[in-house]
């Protein structure tokens, strides 16, 4: 149990770091909570026209979560169950990012850091995770039904990969995920959620 609790909070230390809120910070192009949709994340990054700034919180807030998955099982020593371990420091670098106490627990919502943890559990899955967001963030312009498609195909696509474990750790991330979506799909339903391409100036 110490190992367990450990491998959490080790997870959630490296989540918590806020990429997107902190690279906006240094490179000057404001606080990110104050445009677009207010979210710390690479889709608003995006919205302040960087490019680039965007790419890197992407980048850096998935890796955040693979790092957290590979890393966990060293607390171990290679013992029986360390890749147990590796799941809970995926759950609590998710966390981490979703609720930093840093931000007083108002953080992401998710979508970088489930796939940079479900590339360490599942590289398979995580390209099957690609090809759905892609198909389902370029199909309809919106990032948000991007990251909710994919997260959402993902404990399914576990499951018929004979994970099951993994399957039951992803489906709660997939419904944290989703509530943490609600702005946005309440703004799908308005027609008023911001398409992929568009800037953004100030948060509703
Ligand atoms: O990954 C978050 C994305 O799905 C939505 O971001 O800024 O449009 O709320 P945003």
């Amino acid at each position: 149990l110490p190992l367990a609790a450990a491998a959490l909070a080790l997870g959630y230390l490296l989540g918590s770091i806020p990429f997107g809120l902190l690279l906006t910070r240094i490179a000057g192009a404001g606080d990110i909570r104050a445009i677009g949709s207010g979210n710390i994340g690479a889709t608003n990054v995006l919205r302040t026209g960087r490019k680039g700034l965007a790419a890197a919180t992407l980048l850096l807030d998935a890796l955040k979560g693979t790092a957290a998955v590979l890393v966990a099982p060293l607390l171990a020593g290679g013992a029986a169950g360390a890749a147990d371990l590796g799941l809970l420091a995926g759950l609590g670098a998710f966390l981490g990012h979703l609720y930093p106490v840093w931000l007083r627990f108002r953080g992401g919502k998710g979508v970088a850091t489930f796939i940079g943890v479900l590339i360490a559990v599942s590289p398979l899955v995580a390209a099957g995770f690609g090809v759905v967001w892609l198909a389902a963030a370029f199909g309809t312009r919106y990032s948000s039904v991007g990251g909710l498609s994919a997260s959402a195909a993902t404990p399914v696509l576990l499951w018929l990969t004979g994970q099951p474990r993994a399957a039951l750790l992803f489906a709660v991330l997939a419904a944290i995920t989703w509530l943490k979506h609600i702005p946005n799909l309440k703004r799908l339903a308005a027609g008023t959620e911001s398409k992929i391409g568009a800037r953004g100036t100030k948060a509703p």
